[in-house]
């Protein structure tokens, strides 16, 4: 069996969720406390045991090229002030792991993002990682979802229980139970307006055998005129076997306003350098707040 070294990143959307700040800057480099949201990502992938990770870029997209190569001014600059702590961590990112970039010269949609890698990818199982979904868990949801691939050899796709409601936000899958976690795939609709199949979201992580290249070739425009990837994987579902994998962790759609900001909460009060202030000062800032609400 063919074990999954490469992942793709696809990271060419406009961004239009957080303009203005995404208009010279990409949605990707939006950084949660002090580290950029790719970054997390990445970290995700690499502690999951990829090797080599695909960024799918689109105009713009220049940072986050720079963010991952090395920064010899800045390097000698903290060297020359003894700043050898920042030193590390300015180049431990440079040493995560060997990043590529492919360009998507037009924003077809998420499907054809994924094909743009094709060539990199060849005939090998391959992860995608979505950059607007973190999550945050002891195992890392991709390592999780392996775990799964390695047993069954086959496309496993990452989804969350959400609000009815919230449904039609996401690409959703149905299919038979084999237990709490795992399903086999019978049904996937992107972002289904009327009758959900039911409310298991698609988030942002997969698991998918090269096959899906083939299909991606050929699948035609779906919702909102773009080449959808979950109607890439509805074709493959048909003729192989699909599991979807309700992850342990938890979720932040750090493409929202509000998931972005619940991400920057959470994870300053978790971080060594800034929980125990930013916890005092929330606090008294909250209980000032409701003081001032109520008199
Ligand atoms: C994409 C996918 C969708 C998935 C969502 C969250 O949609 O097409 O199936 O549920 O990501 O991972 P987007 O949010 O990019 O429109």
């Amino acid at each position: 069996m063919n074990q999954v070294k490469k992942a793709i990143i696809p990271a060419a959307g406009l961004g239009t969720r957080f303009l203005p700040a995404t208009k010279a800057m990409p949605k990707e480099m939006l950084p949660i406390v002090d580290k950029p949201t790719i970054q997390y990502i990445i970290e995700e992938a690499v502690k999951s045991g990829i090797e080599d990770v695909i960024i799918v870029t689109g105009r713009s997209k220049r940072a986050i090229e720079d963010h991952f190569d090395k920064n010899y001014e800045l390097e000698v600059n903290l060297e020359e002030k003894n700043k050898s702590e920042l030193l590390e961590v300015v180049q431990s990112i440079t040493n995560l792991v060997d990043i590529h970039y492919v360009r998507q010269k037009e924003a077809l949609g998420l499907g054809h993002a994924i094909w743009c890698a094709r060539k990199f990818i060849g005939n090998d199982p391959f992860a995608v990682l979505l950059g607007d979904i973190v999550i945050d868990s002891e195992v890392p949801v991709l390592k999780q979802m392996l775990d799964v691939y390695n047993e069954k050899n086959r496309s496993v796709i990452a989804v969350e229980p959400v609000d009815w409601k919230k449904v039609s936000n996401y690409g959703v899958i149905d299919g038979e139970k084999i237990n709490d976690q795992l399903h086999l795939i019978q049904q996937l609709v992107e972002k289904p307006k009327v009758n959900p199949p039911s409310n298991l979201a698609i988030m942002g992580r997969y698991i998918l055998t090269p096959q899906i290249f083939d299909i991606l070739e050929s699948v035609k425009p779906g919702v909102g005129g773009e080449i959808q990837l979950t109607d890439a994987l509805q074709e493959l579902a048909d003729v192989q076997e699909m599991y979807s994998y309700i992850y342990n962790g938890k979720l932040y759609d750090v493409g929202s306003k509000l998931g972005f900001l619940q991400a920057t909460v959470e994870f300053a009060l978790k971080s060594d350098e800034v929980s125990e202030t930013f916890e005092e000062y929330l606090v008294d800032y909250l209980k000032d707040r409701y003081y001032t609400m109520k008199n």
